[in-house]
C-alpha cells in the first residue's frame, strides 16, 4: 500500500466487478445502437479504459476536459471547458463517463453544453456518487458506488494531481492534506 494511504476503500477486485456490472447494464440498454462514449479527463481514464473494453455495442470514444478552478479537495463551481470533443454527436446517443459525481457542477455544465449539439440522448455513468454534497439537479443513470462525504484517491482520482496511478481506491492519511 502507498505510504500516504490510510486505508483501502475499494480493492482492485471490487473495481473490476463494478465495471462488469456497469458494462452489462450498458450493453443491455444500448443493444443495436451506436453510442459515443465521452470520458471527462483526467479522473475517468482508468475507469473509462476498464469499462470501454467491456462494451459489446457499436461505440466510439471521445474525451473532454473541464476545469473548475481549484486544485484542492473542493470544486469552485466555475466550470470552463479546456478540451472539447472532436466527434459529431448530433442525433447520436451519448454516454458521459466520470470518475465521481460530487456537487454536480462539472457534469451539469458539460451535459447542458453537449445538449446544445442536439444528440439523441445523453446519459451519465459515474464510478462514484457523493449525493450528500450535490448542489445541482443532476442524477447518474449508471453508478458504481454511492459514497459518504469522504475524499478518496486512486484509480484515476487525484489529490493535487497525485495518486491517480494507484490500482485501488483509498483515503489519505490526514497529515497528507494541505502540505
Ligand atoms: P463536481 O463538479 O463537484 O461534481 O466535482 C467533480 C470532480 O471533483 C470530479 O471529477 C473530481 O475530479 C473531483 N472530486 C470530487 N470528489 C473527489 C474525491 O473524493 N476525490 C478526488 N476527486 C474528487
Ligand atoms: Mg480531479
Amino acid at each position: 500500500m502507498h505510504k500516504d494511504v490510510e486505508r483501502i476503500v475499494y480493492s482492485q477486485q471490487q473495481l473490476s466487478e463494478v465495471c462488469d456490472r456497469l458494462a452489462l447494464e450498458i450493453n443491455n440498454d444500448y443493444k443495436g445502437r451506436k453510442v459515443v462514449v465521452i470520458g471527462i479527463l483526467k479522473g475517468c481514464v482508468l475507469f473509462f479504459s476498464d469499462l470501454f473494453r467491456r462494451l459489446e455495442i457499436d461505440c466510439t470514444m471521445d474525451f473532454m476536459a473541464a476545469s473548475s478552478y481549484g486544485s484542492g479537495t473542493k470544486s469552485s463551481g466555475n466550470v470552463k471547458i479546456t478540451k472539447d470533443i472532436t466527434e459529431e454527436i448530433s442525433g447520436k446517443d451519448v454516454i458521459l463517463v466520470e470518475d465521481i459525481l460530487d456537487t454536480g457542477n462539472t457534469l451539469s455544465y458539460i451535459k447542458e453544453y453537449l445538449e446544445s449539439s442536439s444528440p439523441a440522448s445523453v446519459r451519465i455513468c459515474t464510478l462514484f456518487d457523493k449525493p450528500s454534497r450535490r448542489t445541482e439537479n443532476i442524477i447518474a443513470d449508471y453508478k458504481g458506488f454511492t459514497i459518504d462525504d469522504v475524499f478518496i484517491v486512486g484509480y484515476g482520482l487525484d489529490y493535487a494531481e497525485k495518486y491517480r496511478n494507484l490500482p485501488y481506491v483509498g483515503v489519505l492519511k490526514p497529515e497528507v492534506y494541505d502540505k
